[in-house]
């Protein structure tokens, strides 16, 4: 495979959401046609993602795009991951020739540069029950369960144990650090962190949150926002299995094309993990959905009025190792 071409699959593999925007991958190209793929451990969130869960929901996320990616470029990218640990070594892919898009595929694909992950409260629009039959289709043959979460008591319920998290999170000083230092201005030439604009931050204030939110604690406000936007859902989509880093890939690869796919289709897609990361709350959130699984993974779906401008990536080389 061409380096140009290799580079191009990458630029749309890191398109993918990641928590904070950490964007934690690193490539090794091994002979054009090989690539291993690694985390970065500078990009651990010490507080905010104690058990690594969502690093490796965020890589699980990039693969599924960088599939899609090689996919549209002719190639089957055959990704196998694990054993884990010790070396760091997470992803292991070799480029096949030559591969079809399927139509849904295609559609997958075209939507990775369109893809954000929107904020704030969602408008009535019900998502399509077929559109939800199709999201259950995609689950199938995944060893994550999908779940669909409708009911609006049970929607609020998950709310008000976000906005819990979010209180219990925010009372600890050291989270309020980290957190603050992937938040960004409106107008920060930062490649990595949250823009103030994604956090649909006004521009004056954007300069100033991230200082408020490191020395005191806004855990109240954010945690009421966060209540509005969940319990204004008209969808959840939950993602569940066995807590173990390999599910945690499988569950960014899933999710990660249920976004994409739902994006396609101009619904916006709204990412929580407040309550699945911190203390007990996923206990709570198993019994409200009677799930004997457990949760690593819970978006919102619906429509959020308004723009929703893409956020910023690193070079593509300062992701490639040699
Ligand atoms: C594993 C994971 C967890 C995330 N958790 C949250 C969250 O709890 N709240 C939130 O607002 N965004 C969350 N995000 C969204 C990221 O902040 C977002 O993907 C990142 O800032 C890049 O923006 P983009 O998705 O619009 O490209 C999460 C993303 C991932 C992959």
């Amino acid at each position: 495979m061409e380096t140009a071409t290799l580079r191009s699959i990458l630029e749309y593999a890191v398109r993918a959401p990641s928590t904070h925007n950490t964007q934690p991958w690193l490539f090794k190209i091994s002979e054009g046609k090989e690539l291993e793929i690694f985390y970065d451990p500078q990009y651990v969130l010490k507080q905010a993602d104690k058990e690594l869960r969502d690093l490796h929901i965020s890589i699980g996320c990039m693969l599924e795009n960088l599939r899609l990616a090689s996919m549209h470029f002719g190639y089957n990218a055959e990704i196998s991951f694990g054993p884990f640990s010790e070396n760091f070594k997470k992803a292991h892919v070799v480029f096949v020739q030559k591969s079809l898009l399927s139509d849904l595929d295609k559609r997958l694909f075209e939507t990775i540069n369109k893809r954000v992950n929107a904020r704030g409260v969602f408008s009535p629009i019900a998502i399509p029950d077929i559109v939800k039959k199709q999201i259950i289709e995609m689950s199938s043959g995944s060893k994550i369960k999908l779940t669909l979460i409708e009911s609006k008591e049970d929607i609020k319920k998950i709310g008000m144990l976000t906005e819990q998290s979010m209180h219990m999170a925010y009372e600890n000083k050291s989270f309020r650090k980290e957190m603050s230092g992937w938040m960004n201005s409106n107008i920060s030439s930062k490649k990595e962190g949250i823009p103030g604009f994604a956090l649909k931050m006004p521009f004056f204030l954007s300069f100033f949150i991230p200082f408020f939110v490191r020395f005191f604690n806004m855990g109240n406000i954010l945690g009421r926002k966060n209540y509005e936007s969940i319990s204004s859902a008209p969808l959840l989509v939950m993602f569940s299995g066995e807590d173990i880093e390999l599910s945690w890939i499988e569950t960014g690869i899933l999710a990660e094309k249920v976004m994409l796919f739902l994006q396609s289709l101009n619904f916006q897609t709204s990412i929580f993990v407040g309550a699945i990361e911190m203390g007990d709350f996923y206990k709570e959130i198993m019994s409200i959905t009677k799930n004997t699984t457990r949760p690593q993974f819970l978006f919102g779906a619906g429509k959020i009025l308004g723009m929703h401008k893409i956020t910023p990536r690193h070079d593509i080389d300062r992701k490639i190792i040699f």
